[in-house]
This record gives structure tokens, C-alpha cells and sequence, in this order.
């Protein structure tokens, strides 16, 4: 009985010094985003101020932030797109970010993959994240931009591919709809589901080349900088409150974030706080109404196959023809509601 006991004192001891080895070594290294010891659990992802980098040395034109991890050829396939697409001599550069895993390695063959990439539109930066950021992290912290930036950001996932088109595509949705305050940005994808979970795909009139709608899609998004800057700001602010959730009745994503909140998984969906913040300013987020739903990004592996009916279905395609009328761009265009209905034409 008293060894047992004296083995109970030993270990409250031993666990006393690493709690307090953990405080003063661990915690620490969280200073930068503002967490306390309460906060740590919940994992939320607070970008840091005042670290305004300037990742390219010029000026450009277009930036595409490519996420990665630890999917060498889906990477390849990404930066393999981008090889192919039309820039129209403008000045682009592509920022490749790999997240490390929570041991704080970055995968070798995803890292082989981007530094084989050669690019002759533009610049190239490989870049390795030095602690683990997760999905949070990529999309919230990636793109430096203050109130003066001036270049186009597109944000992918590295399982997306983009059409030969997109950018041409991009920089006539920024120049018609940049300056309308409630639109958050563009969702480059052709297919989105309806996010109240109704049945089918997402479709406005045929007559329509774009429609706005309620929830960002992320098969591809490039934000509105003003927009962007808010969301961030706001997402600082609110973050940091551990008992605060980004939840918007009736919508499916919704009821994930809610079962990651039970699994404690919720540092998944960072972009349930893009559709609560959107969805309590009233922004909107364009996409293209092409036919056959073919977007300027998809994040299938159709290239090159031919088109039929059973593929529409699955993951979509990018945008193989390319046509002047689909920048023929409404001033207000037609909007739909989460259940995919035309709210006013
Ligand atoms: C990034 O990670 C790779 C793979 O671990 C490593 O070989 C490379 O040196 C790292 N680069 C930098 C700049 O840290």
C-alpha cells in the first residue's frame, strides 16, 4: 500500500515537471499568435500582424498560391496546368507553399516535385512552411496583401488543375466586379453543390455567363482584396475567442463544422468562417455559368480525356474552348440562394 502510494507521489511529480517544462518551452513559440493555454485546444489558426513580406521582388500582375503537403503528383499536375495556360505577357508568379507535418517535416517527393517545376511566364518561389499551419494556415496566411496591393491572387489546392483560359477569365471578373463592395471574390470551379444540400449541381439560366451566390466555393479562389482584408481582420478578431462558432443555420456545411466540433476536427474548415462572415455582410461570390458546367479550374485528373455525358457528372472540366461572350459580363448578375434558386434576374 505505501509503495503504491509513493509510486502515485512520483508520477504527479514527473508530470508537475513536464507541465511546467511545457509552459515555459512550448507555449512560448505560440506567442507570435496570440494564444493563451485555454485557446490551445481548440487549434484555431490566428495569422500573424505585421508580417507584411514581400514574397516576389516586383510588381506583378497575377499571383497564384499553390497549397501543398504531401501529394507529389497531384502538385505536379497543378504546376503542370499552369504551364499550359495563356498569361498574355502579363507578370505572374506562383508561390508554392508546403506545409510540414506536426513533426515539423516537409515531405521530400512533394518538395522534389515543385522544385523541378519550370516556369517560363514568370517567377517561381518554393516556400516551406516551418511548423505545421494546416489548411487554416495555407489559405489565411499565404497571401502577404495589404491595402495597396494590386495584383490578382488565385488560391489552389494542389489536387486542382486549371483551364488554359482561367486567367483570362480572372482578370475580366476582377476589372467588371472589384469595385462592387459585396462581392468577396471569384470561384474559378464549374461545378459547386447546393449548400442548403438540395439535390444537383448549382446552374443559373443558360442565357447567364456568371451568377453570384451566397458561399464561396475553394476548387480555386481568388478573393477581392477589400473583402479579403476584412474577412482576415475579422477573422482575427473572432478567432481568438475559443468559444465563439462559425455556425449559419440551414446550410450543410454547417452541420460538418458541427460534427467537427465533436470529433475536434474543426481545424478542417476554415471555410465555414469565410461563409459566416460572408453571410453576415451580405457578400457574394461570383461563378462562371459555362455550358456543361466546365469551369476555369476543376479539381479532377480529366485533362486530355474526351468529353461525355458520365464525366459531367463526377468532378467537372476545365474550360476547353475558349469564347469571347464569356466575359460579356452583366453589370448585376443574376443571383442564387443556397438552394440554388435565381433570386432576382
Ligand atoms: C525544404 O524542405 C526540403 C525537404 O525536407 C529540404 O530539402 C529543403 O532544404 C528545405 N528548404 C528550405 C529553404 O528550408
Amino acid at each position: 500500500m505505501k509503495r503504491c502510494l509513493r509510486l502515485i507521489l512520483i508520477a504527479t511529480v514527473i508530470l508537475s515537471v513536464f507541465r511546467l517544462l511545457y509552459i515555459l518551452f512550448v507555449l512560448p513559440e505560440y506567442g507570435e499568435t496570440r494564444l493563451h493555454p485555454g485557446q490551445l485546444w481548440s487549434k484555431r489558426y490566428l495569422p500573424s500582424l505585421g508580417h507584411q513580406i514581400n514574397v516576389s521582388p516586383q510588381q506583378i500582375d497575377l499571383r497564384v498560391i499553390v497549397l501543398a503537403y504531401d501529394r507529389a503528383e497531384s502538385l505536379t499536375r497543378c504546376l503542370a496546368s499552369l504551364k499550359e495556360a495563356e498569361y498574355n505577357g502579363d507578370r505572374v508568379h506562383i508561390d508554392v507553399w508546403i506545409d510540414c507535418s506536426k513533426s515539423g517535416q516537409i515531405d521530400g517527393d512533394t518538395y522534389t516535385a515543385a522544385m523541378l517545376f519550370s516556369f517560363k511566364y514568370g517567377t517561381v518561389t518554393v516556400h516551406n512552411h516551418t511548423r505545421h499551419v494546416g489548411i487554416y494556415g495555407q489559405w489565411l496566411g499565404t497571401w502577404k496583401v495589404t491595402e495597396q496591393t494590386k495584383e490578382i491572387a488565385l488560391f489552389l489546392e494542389d489536387d486542382v488543375t486549371v483551364s488554359k483560359y482561367f486567367y483570362k477569365w480572372l482578370k475580366a471578373v476582377h476589372t467588371k466586379y472589384d469595385s462592387v463592395a459585396n462581392i468577396n471574390g471569384y470561384s474559378t470551379q464549374g461545378m459547386s453543390m447546393k449548400h442548403s444540400g438540395d439535390r444537383g449541381w448549382l446552374q443559373a439560366p443558360k442565357s447567364e455567363v456568371v451568377f453570384s451566390y451566397p458561399v464561396l466555393g475553394t476548387w480555386g479562389f481568388s478573393p477581392s482584396l477589400k473583402n479579403w482584408l476584412g474577412f482576415l481582420n475579422w477573422y482575427r478578431e473572432t478567432a481568438s475567442n475559443p468559444s465563439f462558432h462559425p455556425l449559419v443555420p440551414g446550410l450543410k456545411p454547417s452541420n460538418w463544422y458541427r460534427s467537427f466540433m465533436k470529433s475536434g476536427k474543426t481545424d478542417s474548415m476554415w471555410s465555414m468562417w469565410h461563409i459566416y462572415y460572408a453571410n453576415k455582410n451580405n457578400e457574394l461570390t461570383i461563378y462562371p455559368n459555362l455550358p456543361f458546367r466546365q469551369g476555369l479550374t476543376t479539381n479532377g485528373n480529366e485533362k486530355g480525356l474526351h468529353y461525355s455525358t458520365k464525366q459531367k457528372t463526377q468532378a467537372g472540366r476545365a474550360l476547353v474552348e475558349w469564347l469571347d461572350k464569356y466575359i460579356a459580363l452583366p453589370s448585376v448578375p443574376v443571383q442564387l440562394d443556397t438552394h440554388g434558386r435565381v433570386v432576382r434576374s
